[in-house]
Parts: structure tokens; C-alpha cells; sequence
């Protein structure tokens, strides 16, 4: 007669079968330890190929240099030389195949994203110079007043009559 310790010991073996089933069938073949040892085996080796496949999105501003070293050169001694070109005009994935996949934002919004007054003493955010957009000259662009590559300049005039 069997007896009431062997039982439970069978279902238990049980359920480790049914989990090493379960991880044959669940756990894709490519995945693993490969030539690099377990620590850095730890993902699916066709993993590697999908991220390579992803492109890249932002290029950085020594990409922009290329083609647009006026604006380059007016940003870079400016007090915006730290921003990148693409924190403002978005990713240049497909810039420029497509001159129009990049943006040209006019708005206050875009400018007051940093430089709304923020009472942060204690952070890098609140030591930027800050306007309230309420009352620094409200309902005009800022880049009617303010050069963008180069804050502390006025902006070229555009034709008058256009
Ligand atoms: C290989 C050359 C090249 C590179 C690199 C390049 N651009 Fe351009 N860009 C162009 C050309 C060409 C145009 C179209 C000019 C035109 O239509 O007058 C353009 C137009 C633009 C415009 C105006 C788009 C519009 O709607 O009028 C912006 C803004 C711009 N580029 C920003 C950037 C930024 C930011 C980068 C870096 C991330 C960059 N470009 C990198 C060649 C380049
Ligand atoms: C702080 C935000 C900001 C940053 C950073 C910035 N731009 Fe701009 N850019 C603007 C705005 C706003 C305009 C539109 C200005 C206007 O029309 O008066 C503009 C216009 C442009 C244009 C349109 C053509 C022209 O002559 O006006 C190009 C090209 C351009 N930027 C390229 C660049 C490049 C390249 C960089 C980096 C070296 C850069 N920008 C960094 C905000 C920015
Ligand atoms: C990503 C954040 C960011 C954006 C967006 C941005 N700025 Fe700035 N701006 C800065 C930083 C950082 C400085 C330099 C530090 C400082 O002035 O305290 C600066 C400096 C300035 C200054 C010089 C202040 C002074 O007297 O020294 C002006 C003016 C200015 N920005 C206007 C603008 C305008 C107009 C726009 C929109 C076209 C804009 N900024 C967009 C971050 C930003
Ligand atoms: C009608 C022109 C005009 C417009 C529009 C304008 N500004 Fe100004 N801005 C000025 C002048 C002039 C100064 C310097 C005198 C002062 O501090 O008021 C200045 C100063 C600044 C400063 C430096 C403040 C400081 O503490 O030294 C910042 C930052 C700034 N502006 C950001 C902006 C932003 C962001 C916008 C849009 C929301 C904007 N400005 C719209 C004319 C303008």
C-alpha cells in the first residue's frame, strides 16, 4: 500500500514536470547562455538583430553642423549653447529627405517651457532667468524680440513687406 508521505511527493514531482514541459515549449530556442557566459547570456540572441534594426531617432547637434553652421556658430557661444538643435526643433530621423519632418515652433509655449519663474532655488531649472509670460510682454511672439539661436541678440528683421 502506498503510503500518505509518498503522495504528496509525487504531486510535487508532478508539478516540476509539468513546469520543465512548460518551459520547453515557452522559452524561445535562441535564448540563453551564449559564448559570453551566463551574466551576459541572459536575453534572446535574436534580440541583438531587432534592436540593431531600430533607427535612430535624434542625430545631435554635430549632425545638424553639416549642412547649418550659421545657426551652429550663432547658438554655440550663446547662453543657449547648451541645448541641443532637436530639444527645440524635434528628432531629425528623417531630416532631411523629408525637409519638412522637422518643426519650426513660434510659439510662447515652446520658450516658456524653460523660462517660466519658477521659485526651484535649490535646482538647475529655477536658476534659469525667468519671465512671468503674463506680463513680459504678452500676446507677441518671443522670437519677435528674442533671436532664438542667440537669446541676447534681437532677431534679423524679416522683409517688411511679406
Ligand atoms: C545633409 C544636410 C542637412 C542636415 C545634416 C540637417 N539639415 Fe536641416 N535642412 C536641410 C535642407 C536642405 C533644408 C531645406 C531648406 C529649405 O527648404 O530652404 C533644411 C531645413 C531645415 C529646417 C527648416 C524646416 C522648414 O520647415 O522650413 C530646420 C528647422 C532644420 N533644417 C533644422 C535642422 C536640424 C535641427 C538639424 C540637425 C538635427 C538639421 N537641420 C540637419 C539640410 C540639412
Ligand atoms: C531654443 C530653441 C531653439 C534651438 C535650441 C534651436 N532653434 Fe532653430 N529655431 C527656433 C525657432 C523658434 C525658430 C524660428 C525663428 C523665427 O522664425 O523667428 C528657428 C528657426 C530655425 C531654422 C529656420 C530657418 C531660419 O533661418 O530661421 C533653422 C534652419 C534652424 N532653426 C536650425 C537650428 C539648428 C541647426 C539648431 C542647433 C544648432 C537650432 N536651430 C537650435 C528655435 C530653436
Ligand atoms: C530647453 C530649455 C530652454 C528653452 C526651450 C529656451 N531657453 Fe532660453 N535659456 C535657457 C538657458 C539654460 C539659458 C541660459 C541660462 C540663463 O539664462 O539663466 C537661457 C537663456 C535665455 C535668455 C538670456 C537671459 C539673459 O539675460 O541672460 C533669453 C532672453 C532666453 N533664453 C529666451 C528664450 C526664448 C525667447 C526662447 C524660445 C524661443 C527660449 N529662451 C527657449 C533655456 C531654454
Ligand atoms: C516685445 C519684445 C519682447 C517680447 C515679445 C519678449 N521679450 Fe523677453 N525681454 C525683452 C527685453 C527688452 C528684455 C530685457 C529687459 C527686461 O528684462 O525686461 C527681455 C528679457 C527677457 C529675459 C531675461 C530676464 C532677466 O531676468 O534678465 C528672458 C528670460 C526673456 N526675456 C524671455 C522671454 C520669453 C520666454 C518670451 C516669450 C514668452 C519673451 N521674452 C518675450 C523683450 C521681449
Amino acid at each position: 500500500m502506498m503510503s500518505h508521505v509518498w503522495r504528496p511527493l509525487f504531486v510535487a514531482a508532478g508539478v516540476v514536470v509539468v513546469i520543465l514541459v512548460l518551459r520547453v515549449i515557452l522559452v524561445p530556442n535562441d535564448f540563453g547562455i551564449h559564448e559570453r557566459g551566463y551574466m551576459y547570456g541572459w536575453h534572446r540572441k535574436g534580440n541583438e538583430a531587432d534592436w540593431k534594426n531600430i533607427s535612430v531617432k535624434y542625430r545631435t547637434t554635430e549632425y545638424c553642423r553639416q549642412c547649418h553652421r550659421d545657426k551652429y556658430e550663432d547658438i554655440r557661444n550663446s547662453p543657449h549653447g547648451s541645448i541641443m538643435c532637436e530639444n527645440c526643433h524635434g528628432p531629425a530621423m528623417n531630416h532631411p529627405q523629408d525637409p519638412r519632418s522637422l518643426e519650426i515652433n513660434r510659439s510662447r509655449a515652446l520658450c516658456v517651457r524653460c523660462h517660466f519663474k519658477l521659485p526651484y532655488s535649490a535646482s538647475r531649472r529655477g536658476s534659469i532667468k525667468g519671465i512671468n509670460p503674463a506680463t513680459h510682454h504678452p500676446e507677441v511672439e518671443c522670437v519677435l524680440c528674442h533671436y532664438p539661436h542667440n537669446p541676447l541678440r534681437a532677431p534679423v528683421k524679416k522683409e517688411a513687406n511679406q
